[in-house]
Formats: structure tokens, C-alpha cells, sequence
């Protein structure tokens, strides 16, 4: 039985075609649970898994949507790697002492689904056995151990698998090069840009995700598939062909700005996703990286503004903090239901976009300041997300005539997405305090003058 069907034959990216999960739900909407990566890195054991699962429905997150456990790098064996018999992945038997399959089914008791890690290379990140060469028979072992979703990760690529161009967001034209790239550190040549108009399924990098893609579509079981090739060799142009969403730029840091070694804080990210939303839509999703929110020195503006934009690009929605003593102002910004709403809205798949910079000029590249103004349609009216990405707070204006989606001479019920808050009727405009680093969302509702509101 084949668990993912591709949607007739690949043509180009944004006709509308791309992979469709056999059982027509999996991967429609973009992803959301949590992983073991940010709060515990290497540091995992069964013990972390199946408490987390408690605590997503003892929390009421589960109930919110937030269904998939993922185990991330380094659980298995780091010495054998493989069983030099059968050739499978063998468990970190000191982390999961009765192996993954046993993890799988204590996370499927409490009603939820379980993620597992790998990488398009010889070795993970952090060193552990990768798939390159082995996906065929690693589907299978996952599929044999009940996994429901797979992040594919995109380290250790042998010399042979190097792709013939390069493209990596860091250095595509709207911003300045990567003094790595340019340089072509390392020894290595000065990576040579595409010819206008390649197809970059032809791309190396293409066929390692689809091989992986093509054995999970084999398996008896659907397993979404979470492409972490960071944005590298476009892959948000074809990345609806082989799985449900792809990384778009590289690992996220709980900072507010800039980069700490090879991660990054929220503003560069979100200064990529000013340029790079277009190609979100239902069955595959832009990954802005799993949420920080509650990590590192993040203020609560800015976890607020964190989770707010992240919903607003249709992001997969993946919790990296520990769950054990969360703070109440933490869960109560991962509880959000209208944020969440617009998250996982099932009439509107496309990501809001921005309408204007704010500080800066229209499609400035920008790395501090980048687009403060967004909207989008979802099913219960327009939602505006405006950023103040000043030290200060700011009196933020929304003006309904810049606003797309809005009709100028109309009057709009608006409603406050943090508190939920019915704020009035507004015509023209809607101002608002903002906070330093904080985030205003509402939702607004044109007045039908045939209801009684
Ligand atoms: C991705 O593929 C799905 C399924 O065929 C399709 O509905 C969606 O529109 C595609 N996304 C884009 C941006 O083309
Ligand atoms: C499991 O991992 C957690 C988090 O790193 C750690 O606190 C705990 O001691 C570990 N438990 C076992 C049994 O190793
Ligand atoms: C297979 O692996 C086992 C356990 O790691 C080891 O003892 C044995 O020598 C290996 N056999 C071969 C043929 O490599
Ligand atoms: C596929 O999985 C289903 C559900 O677990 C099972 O009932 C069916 O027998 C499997 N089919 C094959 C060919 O293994
Ligand atoms: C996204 O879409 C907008 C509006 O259609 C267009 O101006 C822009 O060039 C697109 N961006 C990319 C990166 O394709
Ligand atoms: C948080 O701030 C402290 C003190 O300013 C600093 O030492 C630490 O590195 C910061 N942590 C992060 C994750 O930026
Ligand atoms: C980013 O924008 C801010 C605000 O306009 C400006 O002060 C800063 O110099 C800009 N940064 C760069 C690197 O151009």
C-alpha cells in the first residue's frame, strides 16, 4: 500500500502540485508538537520523551494541536551506527533501554505521534549514523518502529553529492554575500552561482531529499516529512514535491538579533521571510525552525513576537522548551487559539505577507529591521500582525487602505488575538501602543449592517 501519492507530474512550483499524504489529513496543515533539540540537545533519554507526551496533554496542549513528540538528533548508537547484520540503525540502548519502537508505542497510548531524526548525509550533525545510501531500509525500520514524521537533516555531504551550483539564503541577491561563500573557505572552490532559470530538481541535493521521500512513500505507514536542508538549492521551490515542509534558512538561536557560531536570532530569520513566503500553502509549509519560545534570553515581547509571526507564516509550530515547570506567560503564549487558529486555518493554506516595512523602505534587506507590517485571510476575517522591531515602544498605525485584504471605506469589528478581546469598530485606521519587540495582532471582521453584532 503506498502512503503518499504525488499529485499528478512534477511541474513547476506554484501550479499547484505536490505531495498528498494517502490518508488525505497528514502534513495538509503545517506541523505542530515539540522536539528534544533546543532544551536537550544530545542530553535525551525515553524518560525526556514520554514525560513531554504527559505533559502535552496534562497542559492541555495536545488539545490545542500540538501532537507530535520528535525525538532529534542523537539517539542511536554512535560506536556500532548499524547492525552489521541487517544493516539497521541500532537505538542508543543507554537512552532508550527497550529500544525506539517501545518509546513509539508509550507516546502512542496518550493519543499522540512520534518524530524521529535523520540526516541526507554519511553522518548527522552531531555524528550519529545518516541515511545517504541506506533510506530504503532506514523508512522501513521507522515504519516497523510506528515513527509518524521524520526531520531530515542536511550535514556530512559526501564530495560526490555536492551540488554543481550554489544557492544558500544567506547569500542570495537581496542581501550581502556570506564572507564564507565568497571566499570559498575550507580549501574549497568559490562555489559558483546557477545559470538564470536552472531547475534545481536536476539539483544533487534535490535527489537526496526525494530518494528519502520516494522510501517513505513506499512504507505501509505516513510518516510526515520535515526537510531540513536549510533553504540551500531552493528547495521552497520544490520542496512541495517531495515532502510537507522544508527549512528555510539556517538554525534558530533563543536571541533576539543576530548569530551566535552557525545559529541565528529571530530578526534575520524574519528579515529572510519578508522576501520568502510566497511558496507556503496547504501540503507544504516554509519552516522557519522549531520555536525558541520560552529559551534563552528572550524578553516575553519577544517570545511573543516569536510565536506571533511564526504563526502568521504558517510555520510549523514546534515547541523546543522543557515542558516540566514551564512558566504560565511561556505556555500561556504556546496556548494562544486565535494565533494558532490562523496557524492551522483550513479554508486559507498561503502565509500572511508583509505590506509594508515600517522603519525601513519596502524590501529592504535588512537584518535588524525587517518587515513589521503582515497580513492574511484565514476563514474568520483578515489578521494583521504589526512588529515593533524599535528599542522603544511605538505607536503603530494600521491603515485599512494599505492593508490588502481590507476594504477602505468599510467599517471592521476588531479583535485583539492576545486577549481576545472584542476592541470595537474601527474605521480607516487602527492604532495601537507597541511594545519594544512586541507584536500587535488583530483579527478584523467588516460590519454586515444587516447584523446585529
Ligand atoms: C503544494 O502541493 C499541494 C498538493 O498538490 C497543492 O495543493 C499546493 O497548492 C502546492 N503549493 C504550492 C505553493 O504550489
Ligand atoms: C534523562 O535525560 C534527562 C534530561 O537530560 C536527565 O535529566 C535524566 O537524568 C536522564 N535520565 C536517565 C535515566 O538517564
Ligand atoms: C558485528 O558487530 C558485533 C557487535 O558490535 C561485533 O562483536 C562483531 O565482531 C561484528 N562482526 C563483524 C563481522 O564485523
Ligand atoms: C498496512 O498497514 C495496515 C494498518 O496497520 C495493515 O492493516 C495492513 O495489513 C498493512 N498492509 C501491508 C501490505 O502490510
Ligand atoms: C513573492 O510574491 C511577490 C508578490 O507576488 C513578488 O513580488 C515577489 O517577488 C515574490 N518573492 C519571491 C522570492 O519569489
Ligand atoms: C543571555 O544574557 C547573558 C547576560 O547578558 C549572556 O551571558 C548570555 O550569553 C545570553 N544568552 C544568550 C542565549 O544569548
Ligand atoms: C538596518 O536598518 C536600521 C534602521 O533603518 C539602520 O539603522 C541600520 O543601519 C540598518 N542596518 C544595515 C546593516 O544597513
Amino acid at each position: 500500500m503506498i502512503s503518499w501519492t504525488l499529485a499528478l507530474v512534477p511541474l513547476l512550483f506554484g501550479t499547484g502540485f505536490g505531495l498528498i499524504s494517502h490518508d488525505g489529513i497528514t502534513g495538509r496543515l503545517p506541523a505542530m508538537g515539540w522536539s528534544s533539540w533546543n532544551e536537550y540537545e544530545c542530553n535525551i533519554n525515553e524518560t525526556v520523551f514520554v514525560n513531554v507526551g504527559k505533559l502535552l496533554v496534562s497542559l492541555g496542549l495536545k488539545d490545542l494541536g500540538y501532537n507530535y513528540v520528535n525525538i532529534d538528533d542523537c539517539w542511536s548508537n554512535k560506536v556500532s551506527q548499524r547492525d552489521n547484520t541487517t544493516g539497521k540503525i541500532q537505538p542508543d540502548f543507554g537512552k532508550f533501554p527497550q529500544g525506539i519502537k517501545h518509546t513509539a508505542d508509550e507516546i502512542h497510548k496518550l493519543g499522540l505521534k512520534i518524530g524521529i531524526y535523520s540526516d541526507a548525509g554519511s553522518l548527522t550533525c552531531g555524528g550519529f549514523a545518516g541515511s545517504l545510501g541506506h533510506e530504503v531500509l532506514d523508512a522501513k525500520t521507522w515504519a516497523d518502529w510506528g515513527i509518524d514524521y521524520l526531520k531530515y537533516d542536511n550535514c556530512n555531504v559526501p564530495d560526490e553529492w555536492d551540488d554543481d551550483y550554489r544557492w544558500w539564503p544567506e547569500n542570495w541577491l537581496g542581501g550581502p554575500p556570506d564572507e564564507d561563500q565568497t571566499a570559498g573557505g575550507d580549501g574549497e572552490a568559490k562555489p559558483v552561482p546557477a545559470p538564470p532559470g536552472y531547475d534545481w530538481t536536476s539539483s544533487k541535493s534535490f535527489t537526496r531529499y526525494k530518494v528519502m521521500s520516494d522510501a517513505l512513500v513506499a512504507v505501509n505507514r505516513t510518516i510526515q516529512y520535515s526537510q531540513c536542508a536549510w533553504g540551500h538549492a531552493r528547495i521552497d521551490e520544490w520542496g512541495n514535491l517531495t515532502g510537507q515542509s522544508w527549512r528555510m534558512w539556517g538554525d534558530i538561536y533563543p536571541i533576539w538579533s543576530g548569530k551566535a557560531q552557525w545559529s541565528w536570532g529571530v530578526m534575520p530569520i524574519l528579515n529572510h521571510a519578508s522576501f520568502f513566503h510566497n511558496n507556503t500553502d496547504f501540503w507544504g509549509h516554509g519552516d522557519f525552525d522549531m520555536l525558541e519560545v520560552g529559551n534563552g534570553n528572550l524578553t516575553i515581547e519577544e517570545s511573543r513576537s516569536h510565536f506571533a509571526m511564526w504563526a502568521a507564516l504558517k510555520s510549523p509550530l514546534i515547541i523546543g522548551t522543557a515542558l516540566e515547570g514551564i512558566k504560565p506567560e511561556i505556555l500561556e503564549i504556546l496556548s494562544n487559539k486565535d494565533l494558532i487558529a490562523f496557524n492551522q486555518d483550513p479554508v486559507f493554506g498561503k502565509s500572511a505577507k508583509p505590506y509594508k516595512w515600517g522603519v525601513n523602505a519596502d524590501f529592504t534587506w535588512n537584518q535588524t529591521h525587517p518587515a513589521e507590517y503582515w497580513s492574511g485571510q484565514s476563514s474568520k476575517g483578515t489578521h494583521v500582525f504589526v512588529l515593533n522591531t524599535l528599542d522603544i515602544a511605538q505607536k503603530k498605525t494600521i491603515v485599512f487602505e494599505e492593508v490588502p485584504e481590507l476594504d477602505s471605506d468599510a467599517e471592521y469589528v476588531v479583535y485583539d488575538l492576545w486577549t481576545g478581546q472584542k476592541q470595537g469598530r474601527f474605521e480607516t485606521k487602527y492604532e495601537a501602543l507597541v511594545e519594544r519587540h512586541d507584536t500587535v495582532a488583530i483579527r478584523l471582521v467588516k460590519v454586515n449592517y444587516c447584523d446585529h453584532e
